[in-house]
This record gives C-alpha cells, sequence and structure tokens, in this order.
C-alpha cells in the first residue's frame, strides 16, 4: 500500500516495539464469565458492566422490541427526520434517575462533552478542569478553544486549594465552568462534589460533571456521584455515558435545566449535523433504568463485592490505590509489567486490562480491576487465586 514515507516509518516502528499485544477477542455476551480468545471460561474484571445489566433478558429483548418498532436506525438527525417517542421517554427516565428537570440523548458521552464546551463557552468564559480528567472532556477544551476561543484552567486533581485559587484568578471572565468526573476512571476516587459545589457557589461559577463511571454505581440507589454526596438535585449539569452500567452498548446524555437541553437542541453540533442514538440501543438503556430502579440491591451487591475484592486484595499483600469505587488499580509502574501481568492473568483464566503510557502518566502503568454486581463470591475467589498465582511470580506480594 502506497503510504507517505514519515507516517509508514512511524507505524512500522510502533509495531516493532512490541508493547501492545492485539485486541482479545471477546466471542460472548459480557456477563461475569465470558469466552475470551477462544477459552469459554474467563472471568472478566475488565468492563464497565456494573450492574451486569449489558445481557440482562429484559435489556435485550427491549432492544429487539424497539427494532421491530422503530426499524433500523433514524435516517438523519433529529431536527430533520423527528425525534422518536422512545428518545423522549429515555430523556425523562435520565432526568428523574440523574436528578435533573430534563436530559439530552447523543450517540456516545464524547459527543455530549464536546458539545457542552463548543456551545455554551465562548472568548470571554473559562473552562476549569480537573488534572485527571477524562480524554473526552480534555479533548472537549481543546476543540472549544480552538472553535470559540474559550479559556481553559487546569486545577491539581482533587485540590480545592488550588482549584479556588484558579477561580479567583478568572474573576474577570463572564461565565467559568467547573469541569469535573464523579469517578476518576484510571483512579477510581471520586470528585469532592460538596467542596466543589460550595466553592462553585461562592464564585458564581457553573459545575459539569461527567458522571460515565458513577451513573449506575455511585449512591444507594445507583443515582451517581451526587447521590453518593448528598447533593443530588443540586449540579447544574451532567454528563454520562449510557455505554458501561445502563446496558452497554453506547450513547450518552447531557442533563441539565430544560432550557439548557433546549438550547443544545438547538445549538449543538453533534445534535444538528449527527444521526440520533439508534432507536435499539435507546429501548435497551431504558430497559436498564427500569431494571435499577426496581432492584436496587443490584447496586448494593455491586458495593459488597467491590469491597470484598479490595479486601482480599490488600490480605493478599497487594497495594491498590485507595478508594471506595468498583474500580481497583493496582500500580506496577512499567507499562511492560501491566502488559505482562494482564498477559498472565489471562493464561489463569482471568482478564484484567494492563495500562500504560499515554493512557496513564509514564511509570504509573497498572492494570485496573472492575468488579460488577455480576460477579458472584465463587468468580471473585476464583479470580484473587489468579492474582495471588501471579502476583507471587511477578514478585509483587
Ligand atoms: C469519564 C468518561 N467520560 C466519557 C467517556 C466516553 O463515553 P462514551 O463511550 O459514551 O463516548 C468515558 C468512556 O470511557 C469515560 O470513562
Amino acid at each position: 500500500m502506497a503510504m507517505n514515507e514519515r507516517l509508514r516509518t512511524e507505524l512500522e516502528e510502533f509495531k516493532k516495539q512490541g508493547v501492545y499485544k492485539t485486541l482479545n477477542h471477546l466471542d460472548s455476551p459480557q456477563a461475569a464469565r465470558v469466552t475470551m480468545e477462544g477459552r469459554g471460561d474467563v472471568i472478566i474484571l475488565s468492563s464497565n458492566n456494573y450492574l451486569g445489566l449489558s445481557n440482562a433478558p429484559g435489556v435485550v429483548q427491549a432492544g429487539k422490541d424497539a427494532l421491530e418498532r422503530f426499524g433500523a436506525g433514524t435516517s438523519s438527525v433529529r431536527f430533520i427526520c423527528g425525534t422518536f417517542t422512545i428518545h423522549r421517554e429515555l430523556e425523562k427516565a435520565i432526568a428523574e434517575l440523574v436528578g435533573t428537570p430534563a436530559a439530552l440523548s447523543y450517540v456516545s458521552c464524547w459527543n455530549a462533552n464536546e458539545s457542552v464546551c463548543a456551545t455554551l463557552l465562548g472568548p470571554e468564559d473559562i473552562v476549569i478542569s480537573d488534572q485527571f480528567n477524562h480524554a473526552s472532556i480534555i479533548d472537549a477544551i481543546r476543540l472549544a478553544k480552538g472553535i470559540t476561543k474559550a479559556q481553559a484552567a487546569v486545577y491539581k486533581h482533587s485540590d480545592m486549594t488550588d482549584l479556588e485559587e484558579k477561580l479567583k484568578a478568572s474573576s474577570g471572565c463572564r461565565t467559568r465552568m467547573v469541569f469535573t468526573d464523579g469517578i476518576f476512571s484510571m483512579e477510581g476516587d471520586i470528585a469532592k462534589l460538596a467542596d466543589i459545589l460550595e466553592l462553585a457557589q461562592r464564585y458564581d461559577a457553573f459545575v459539569v460533571v461527567d458522571d460515565s463511571h458513577a451513573t449506575g454505581v455511585l449512591g444507594t440507589t445507583g443515582r451517581g456521584t451526587a447521590e453518593h454526596c448528598g447533593v443530588l438535585g443540586e449540579i447544574d449539569m451532567i454528563t454520562s455515558t449510557l455505554g458501561k452500567a445502563l446496558g452497554g452498548a453506547a450513547g450518552g446524555f447531557v442533563a441539565s435545566s430544560e432550557e439548557a437541553c433546549d438550547y443544545l437542541t438547538q445549538r449543538a453540533r453533534p445534535q444538528l449535523f449527527s444521526n440520533a442514538l439508534p432507536c435499539t440501543v435507546a429501548g435497551s438503556a431504558m430497559a436498564a433504568i427500569n431494571q435499577l430502579r426496581a432492584q436496587p440491591e443490584m447496586v448494593t451487591r455491586l458495593h459488597e463485592n467491590a469491597r470484598y475484592f479490595r479486601e482480599q486484595l490488600i490480605e493478599a499483600g497487594f497495594k491498590p490505590l485507595e478508594g471506595d469505587t468498583p474500580i481497583i488499580p493496582v500500580i506496577l509502574g512499567e507499562t511492560a509489567k501491566a502488559i505482562e501481568m494482564s498477559r498472565m492473568l489471562l493464561d489463569e483464566g482471568v482478564f484484567v486490562t494492563g495500562f500504560g503510557f499515554p493512557v496513564v502518566p509514564k511509570g504509573e502503568a497498572r492494570v485496573r480491576c472492575q468488579i460488577s454486581a455480576a460477579h458472584t463470591r465463587d468468580h471473585l475467589d476464583e479470580a484473587m487465586t489468579a492474582f495471588k498465582k501471579v502476583g507471587s511470580k511477578l514478585g509483587l506480594i
């Protein structure tokens, strides 16, 4: 294939490094145990399927029903072809779940984040972002800087003194937006939302929380970081994904005031120029929300499982990052080590992804365990046996 010389050399060099293995092939639905790389017995500890709903019969059936009722797709953007009733039903359910007056669905949370910054901010405005925010927020800010010339600042991770300094330093701005993850995806820790809100109130700032890892996960009934922090109904704007706990297919949303959602409907470029969420996905997400409402005990089981696995890791001699969520990272240092541990665990029938640079900072490569309500104690114990075996082979415990 003819290709630009510089690009070809760079791609070949990357391949030669051999650090990143090819993607693991999954040949079954997401569940506690999956078929991967030809093995039918792999316990998955690396999925955002936090509530085990990706393969729940009601969620799958709702997708099929939506396919029958609405057909394969939307065939256009919403303002051109009309808005399916399933989208409106879903948006109402989302708003009720996360505690806002309204919500607006997107094909992904990535799109939702991009539309928030690029649509709501101009050159007189600033977005102040946590240092460890997800890539989608970082790129959303880059996009806004490029398109609308919005200003940006970054505060040290969860450092409220630094956030306050950034708020003070931007007193001349028309709007100050503070953007934070709810659960930080690589660390597994939770944003200090009550403190952020208090500062935002004092400095007249607007708070946006990306709750992608927290929707369906945090709080006693899974309503997210706001429920966990006791500030439900007080967040100006929440973005999140439907591609993790809420069915896991794809999709995202912005939840906020009716006026903000209407404005984004009319002005956000991903709304105006890109097709709506497929109806099958909307149907499955709707069923996932209904199941979450009806069975909050799924959330309790998720919390208990996460606590149990964390305790077992510590008892075995591992040193996971401190935290209180189903994301439990074990730091290993070099990328090659994280990849090696992941490979050895897969040989033992446990799938945990190793993360290295550039996904996490250099020297902080890790394996990131993610726990689900779908895991039984037997699954977790079996996984722990593999962790102990691999951990002692690698000299970690
Ligand atoms: C915090 C956070 N925000 C946004 C996203 C993107 O979500 P989506 O897959 O819906 O685009 C992710 C996905 O990994 C995420 O972890």
